[in-house]
């Protein structure tokens, strides 16, 4: 089988020397495709800026902001048997981009956003998609709400949910996953590496069934 999988921030440029980002550290995502190469499967990593080493015999495509990172997934996910779009990407982005360093100036200054374009969802809808997809939650509240929400709108097979104030920038995560037919499991707190090897497993097993369902 082949994995899609993004992780780590993304990083929307305001000037040459400034952006916005946020704390995703991408450990989830390096831990899944770690865990996805030692079950034997073939990796496309596609990775925003983080301090991990990527697993070698990845096919490792490195991107920094999330206009790169849609480009990359679009173009490779029909290569995926199973996407696991696992990055933290950034929903807004600064309307315009200064081809130079902003001066500094006296008083407020406002910085116009305007939405990025969500990946999951753009391939959550597509008439034409083979490959299982894998969203991941990270919320504060109503962790499970959320999650099951997420997974319409974006109409992707599967959902980990997990709570930021676990997981986020941590060796540890707990985990909630929700399926498109409403089953629901939970893996509780343990070092990523573990749960990375239980979702591959989970993954696999539900790529099998859909498989089975459209013989
Ligand atoms: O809506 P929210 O950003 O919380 O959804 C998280 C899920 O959507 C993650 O799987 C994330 O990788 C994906 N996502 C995306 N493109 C975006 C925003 C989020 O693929 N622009």
């Amino acid at each position: 089988m082949t994995f899609l999988i993004t992780a780590g921030p993304t990083r929307e440029p305001i000037d040459p020397v400034r952006y916005i980002s946020n704390r995703s550290s991408g450990k989830m995502g390096y831990a899944i495709a770690e865990a996805a190469l030692d079950a034997g499967h073939d990796v496309i990593l596609i990775s925003g800026p983080v301090n991990l080493t990527p697993p070698r015999s990845t096919n490792f495509i490195s991107v920094s902001n999330s206009d790169e990172m849609f480009d990359a997934v679009h173009q490779h996910a029909d290569s995926s048997d199973i996407s696991v779009l696992c990055a933290a990407v950034a929903d807004h982005k600064p309307a315009q981009v200064s081809p130079v360093k902003i001066k500094k100036r006296a008083g407020e200054f406002s910085l116009e956003l305007v939405p990025t374009r969500d990946i999951l969802q753009s391939l959550g809808w597509r008439q034409d998609r083979k490959f299982l997809l894998v969203g991941f939650a990270a919320e504060t509240d109503h962790l499970e709400a959320n999650a099951w929400q997420k997974l319409r709108k974006k109409n992707c097979d599967i959902i980990v949910a997990n709570d930021v104030r676990v997981g986020m920038e941590s060796d540890e995560n707990e985990l909630l996953i929700l399926f498109r037919d409403g089953e629901t499991k939970r893996i509780s707190r343990a070092p990523k590496n573990f749960l990375a090897r239980e979702l591959v497993k989970i993954f696999l097993n539900s790529q099998q069934k859909s498989l089975t369902k459209k013989m």
